[in-house]
């Protein structure tokens, strides 16, 4: 497939740059006027129009692209896209001004998701998964991470795994599965904190690792929920049986998350809404991924991340959805890179970094997504016609994705 006359070719970084972290995040190459030849679903080659070779001129498959960029799909590193029902009657208790904790504690939040969702079977599970994940795929993602988290016992957390997996065959984009059952104190253990850990390190791991069901091991370490201690735990557990870490760290307290994910060697730490000096320092020195996830604060309305002392003290960030049903009801990565920009003072060129090669580095994928580099997969949307780059996070709440090739091949849904 040869695309053609496109008006601006977005983030064509050199194949081996993995990871972008300070004053790199502001650098998004574009290659103006450009064509763009896919091969066995590969990135085969690109150039400048007025440079075209006349030979690849005779395709048969051609598309042109005139007044439209092209960019990588997005590469949406934190989802929680497996649940069994919607939470619309906490948004109303939130309006009202509950909040989270308050929400979780009067036995909605992750409770509430895990007692309906040990009801569902998993065709049911894996259904509406597959519905949201279209929709996604259809708002330009092309790479997506996927926790497990609202099953809580050995079986459910199994069988939300079991649709992970399901999903990874039947969709033409990558799917990395992460095991989050440290998510939540099952009302059972709510006194018995080292039940449920023994429960998730005896029952749980072994039974996963054995399957290969997942890819990361994640915590929620927050207060209310798991300590730093019980963190270290689960996460050093987690490591014994190959999975790395991706932790959800200081969404409502600097809590000493992160460096607790830094100190067990986190591919990424995600949320950090709240960070000091201290949570700075730590991540600045270490390969840690930062992951902020705007919608969420957006939605809560908890505070936004500071991406800008992040980048500015060398820290890698990603932007990722964090869709799920209780905190971020969207898997719209260009609402998240809009707000990446307006909430998160991220350029438009760091933002549009975050979503696609630090996104794909986040899943440790970046060999192969996240950038328009020759020998990637081609994985990629084409616009509606637009002035500029910029016009995409600019225009929030529209949508300017209008043609998206998974695999070198138009995905229709
Ligand atoms: O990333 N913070 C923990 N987990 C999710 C929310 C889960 C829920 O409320 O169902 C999050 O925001
Ligand atoms: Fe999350």
């Amino acid at each position: 497939m040869l695309i053609t006359n496109i008006k601006g070719l977005v983030g064509v970084h050199p194949k081996d740059k993995l990871l972008l972290r300070g004053n790199e995040m502001s650098n998004l190459p574009i290659l103006e006027n450009a064509w763009l030849l896919v091969e066995d679903g590969l990135i085969k080659d690109f150039g400048e129009m007025s440079k075209i070779p006349a030979l690849i001129l005779n395709l048969s498959s051609q598309i042109s692209a005139k007044g439209k960029f092209v960019f990588p799909s997005w590469c949406d590193s934190h989802t929680h896209i497996v649940f069994a029902a919607s939470r619309e009657e906490e948004f109303a208790m939130k309006i009202q001004g509950k909040t989270y904790e308050e929400i979780a504690a009067a036995g909605g939040g992750i409770l509430n998701s895990a007692d309906k969702l040990q009801h569902a079977s998993e065709n049911e599970l894996f259904e509406s998964a597959s519905s949201r994940l279209k929709n996604m795929i259809l708002q330009g993602t092309g790479a997506v991470e996927i926790k497990s988290g609202y099953g809580l016992t050995v079986e459910s957390e199994i069988k939300m795994l079991r649709v992970i997996q399901r999903l990874k065959a039947n969709f033409p984009i990558p799917i990395k599965a992460t095991f989050l059952a440290a998510h939540a104190y099952p009302k059972e253990f709510k006194d018995n904190h080292q039940g449920y850990i023994d429960l998730i390190i005896h029952e749980m791991l072994p039974q996963i690792a054995e399957e290969k069901l997942a890819d990361y091991i994640d915590v929620f370490c927050e207060k209310g929920f798991f300590s730093v201690e019980e963190t270290d735990q689960i996460l050093k557990a987690g490591a014994k049986f190959g999975l790395k870490a991706k932790i959800h760290a200081n969404q409502l307290s600097a809590s000493g998350a992160v460096e607790v994910g830094v100190k067990n060697y986190a591919v990424s730490v995600d949320h950090l809404e709240e960070t000091n000096q201290h949570t700075i320092n730590s991540l600045k020195t270490s390969n840690t991924i930062a992951t902020l996830l705007p919608s969420c604060s957006f939605y809560l309305g908890i505070p936004f991340a500071d991406a800008k002392g992040l980048i500015t003290e060398n820290v890698p960030v990603a932007l990722a959805s964090d869709y799920n049903p209780g905190s971020t009801p969207s898997g719209n990565m260009n609402f998240v890179v809009s707000l990446g920009c307006i909430k998160l003072k991220m350029q438009p060129e760091q933002a549009i970094n975050a979503a696609t090669l630090n996104g794909a580095a986040a899943m440790e994928i970046s060999s192969e997504y996240g950038s328009i580099s020759i020998g990637k997969k081609a994985n990629l949307f084409i616009t509606k016609p637009m002035p500029s780059m910029a016009y995409l996070p600019y225009s929030f709440g529209e949508t300017q994705v209008e043609t998206i090739i998974l695999n070198g091949e138009i995905y229709n849904g």
